[in-house]
């Protein structure tokens, strides 16, 4: 009898073993569980390539409606062959200080973290919504860490470039903005009217622009950009980041104006710069869009919806919206594209659609598949 329930013990544990043991990527699995069998819980993620593990950061979403709020914090999670994620814990946690910006309650969104070579310290950017005020606020937070997994300092939360003008909006080009706000009163312009031209650029100006969805990239020689959804999200604005990636400088510059960009997710390959974004429908899906340009800065040529398959699929971008483009490590031009499927009735239970980019005339495109693993990339994914 013992030695029957000594077998049964040996059994039911190797099953557990080879059940959280994971070889390839599962986007038709609305659950996809890290080490200890628990389901991964890192929305609108950013994944940095440390040594040769990569931590995936994500927003620690908890169950019920108010569960996009920030209640935990930042979570991190690391793997060296991207299909087996270890749970690091909180990395940046929310605090209890009701003083404090970043307490308990506030929004936190889409995390990235960034190393900086010559300060050795990782810099981890995000939106941040404060408590009780909606998205009105719409601030980038920084904090910093001496470890990839953290604890992360928080440093502090502001509206970007306060008193500074986009470089491709510059100073002498107001007066005629003026004209033109007055006419757009006269016109009653809308939202994407006014974002074409600049109008909420200038309303911001001293206060500084607004920053919501976004994203870090960076470079091959160590510059760093900030890519974010700003002016009542209209309009991107490209910043490029100080030496330290602890504040923005002041060469910042419009892009896409009046578009309607939101989740932006970029990658460089063979010089140029791609990007992947969405429309403007809150937490619903919506058609993915993409652009390339030669400098981040722009000009962006938009090359259209990169999703290939049913209406239902263009139209959606699999029921989900883009957060991080991870190029793999060793691998020259194999990206994945990774994706939120949101639920906001529920949104720990958000689902992570991760899928290969392919390439097809000189543009990204996106197939869905049910399960699949590096070795699509080994046959090569498009020209
Ligand atoms: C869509 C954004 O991409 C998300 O990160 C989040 O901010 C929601 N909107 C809020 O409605």
């Amino acid at each position: 009898m013992t030695n029957y329930l000594l077998l049964l013990c040996t059994l039911s544990a190797l099953t557990l073993t080879a059940q959280q043991t994971h070889t390839a990527f599962t986007p038709a699995d609305e659950v996809w569980t890290d080490t200890d069998g628990n389901h991964i819980n890192a929305h609108g993620g950013g994944i940095l390539l440390d040594g040769d593990t990569y931590y995936w950061f994500g927003e620690h979403k908890v169950a019920g409606s108010g569960g996009n709020k920030a209640m935990v914090g930042v979570g991190v999670y690391s793997s060296t062959d991207l299909y087996n994620w270890k749970n690091e814990g909180i990395a940046l946690k929310m605090l209890e200080d009701t003083s404090s910006m970043l307490q308990v309650g506030s929004v936190v969104e889409r995390p990235k973290v960034i190393y900086n070579d010559s300060s050795g310290k990782y810099v981890m950017w995000f939106h941040h919504e404060l408590k009780g005020q909606g998205y009105k606020a719409a601030l980038v937070g920084t904090a910093t860490a001496d470890r990839v997994t953290g604890p992360y300092t928080y440093h502090t939360s502001v509206r970007i470039n306060p008193g500074v003008h986009p470089r491709n909006l510059p100073h002498w080009r107001l007066r005629a903005l003026g004209v033109l706000l007055d006419q757009a009163e006269e016109e009653k312009l809308g939202h994407k009217e006014l974002g074409e031209i600049g109008a909420f650029s200038l309303r911001d100006h001293e206060r500084g622009q607004m920053s919501r969805d976004m994203t870090l990239f960076k470079d091959d020689d160590g510059t760093a950009y900030h890519i974010t959804s700003s002016e009542e999200n209209q309009t991107l604005l490209v910043s490029r980041l100080s030496d330290d990636y602890l504040t923005l400088t002041d060469e910042y510059y419009r892009v896409l104006p009046g578009e309607r960009n939101e989740a932006p997710a970029i990658f460089k390959q063979d010089g140029r710069y791609y990007m992947i974004s969405s429309g403007l429908t809150g937490w619903a899906p919506n058609p993915a869009r993409s652009a390339v340009a030669d400098s981040l800065f722009g000009p962006w040529t938009d090359l259209g919806n990169p999703v290939r398959g049913s209406e239902e699929e263009t139209e959606t971008t699999f029921h989900s919206q883009s957060t991080y483009i991870l190029p793999v490590a060793g691998q020259p031009d194999a990206f994945i594209f990774l994706a939120d499927r949101w639920k906001p009735k529920n949104p720990i239970d958000g689902a992570y659609i991760w899928l290969p980019l392919e390439f097809e005339e000189g543009k990204p495109v996106l197939r869905w598949r049910d399960r699949w693993d590096l070795g699509v990339f080994a046959g090569g994914v498009g020209e």
